[in-house]
């Protein structure tokens, strides 16, 4: 469908979000350049604002109205998801009216880890709708030959989670658990996920010069994206750096274990209890060897994406975490 070896034509799903805000702003921002036009569907119910700019359309309506759904993604080449937790559900049933409509590119909802660990997807519940997404997708395009998904994989997002307090640091109380077992993370900022995703969705579809640097290397794949590989250790140093405050005013456990951590996550999930299984997804990311350190091909991709050399200040983006500004605006 697309008449360049680019694509042109993109839906965003979940625009107004974490990750769809920042991927707007970074899209808007080298529309011009790249010639991409981005349709934004929003619901009916969001208080969600966007700007006025020639190279967004903004269509309102509800997930689940075929009518409404043809008329966004026709023409479209691409579409984007980052539909907020309570929304997932809605992903196959839109995967399918696009691929129905004739778009061929998908982005779906991931942004969480390397989905293509087999061992960590088995082991972590949170992962287990996307990888059936993926799988839906890959089903899909026996009926609609060309249809692809790229996974951005992200870990963490590190000013989200920093502020809901998910690497075992409890800035307000001043606690912290560090875990002998655990090793160095990949985390992302909400600014370079939204950075990347622009990136990404600006490489040519193909390059016979280059295949690596194409859309076509990542169909049916992943892109992964890191602004940190830490330590819990240096997060801590780096939180209390910011805050002006001593090491010994903080309490540190050093006594306990991911490996412990896993095992009591399995039992509450045995008793009923959700938190095991978001539990889970922390402590495979930070336990050493587990699958969340992908620094290796974050850096490849870092290569491909032109994003070397441009790397994060941890203070800069942990001093946003803790002044609670997580939430980069799309004007
Ligand atoms: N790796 C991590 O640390 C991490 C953390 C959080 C999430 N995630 C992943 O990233 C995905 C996107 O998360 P996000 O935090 O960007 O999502 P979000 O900000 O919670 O929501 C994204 C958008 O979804 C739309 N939406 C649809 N139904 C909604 C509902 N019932 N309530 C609220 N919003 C609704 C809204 O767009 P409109 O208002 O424009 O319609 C909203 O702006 C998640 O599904 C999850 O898979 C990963």
């Amino acid at each position: 469908m697309a008449s360049t070896n680019r694509i042109s034509r993109l839906v965003l799903v979940g625009a107004s979000g974490n990750v769809g805000a920042p991927t707007l702003k970074h899209l808007l921002a080298t529309s011009s350049q790249t010639n991409l036009h981005i349709t934004v569907l929003t619901r009916p119910e969001s208080h969600a604002t966007f700007p006025s700019h020639p190279s967004l359309t903004v269509k309102t309506g509800t997930y689940d109205d075929p009518t409404f759904l043809q008329e966004v993604f026709a023409g479209q080449e691409a579409v984007m998801f980052a539909l907020s937790f309570f929304a997932i559900a809605h992903e196959k049933s839109m995967i399918e009216a696009a691929a129905r409509a004739g778009v061929r590119w998908i982005i779906p909802n991931e942004y969480a880890g390397d989905g293509l660990n087999a061992e960590m997807v088995d082991a972590v519940p949170v992962f287990h709708p996307k990888r059936d997404t993926r799988k839906y997708i890959e089903d899909l395009g026996r009926t609609y030959p060309g249809l692809r998904w790229i996974g951005v994989a992200t870990n963490p997002f590190l000013e989200f989670c920093l502020q809901r307090k998910l690497f075992g640091i409890d800035q307000d109380a001043k606690t912290a658990t560090l875990y002998p077992d655990a090793g160095r993370f990949n985390t992302t900022s909400l600014e370079r996920i939204g950075l990347t995703i622009a990136r990404l969705l600006a490489l040519p579809i193909t390059d016979e010069a280059d295949p690596r640097s194409s859309l076509t290397h990542y169909a049916n794949g992943f892109l992964y994206t890191s602004s940190f590989c830490v330590s819990q250790t240096e997060l801590l140093r780096a939180i209390q750096r910011l805050m002006g405050s001593a090491p010994e005013e903080w309490e540190v456990d050093e006594g306990k274990t991911v490996k412990g951590w896993i095992e009591g996550c399995r039992e509450a999930m045995k008793n009923g209890d959700a938190k095991g299984a978001w539990g889970l997804t922390f402590a495979y990311y930070m336990g050493e060897g587990l699958g969340g350190n992908y620094e290796k091909k974050a850096r490849e991709d870092r290569r491909v994406l032109g994003l070397e050399g441009e790397e994060e200040n941890l203070d800069e983006v942990v001093k946003r975490a803790l002044r609670g500004g997580s939430l980069p605006k799309v004007v």
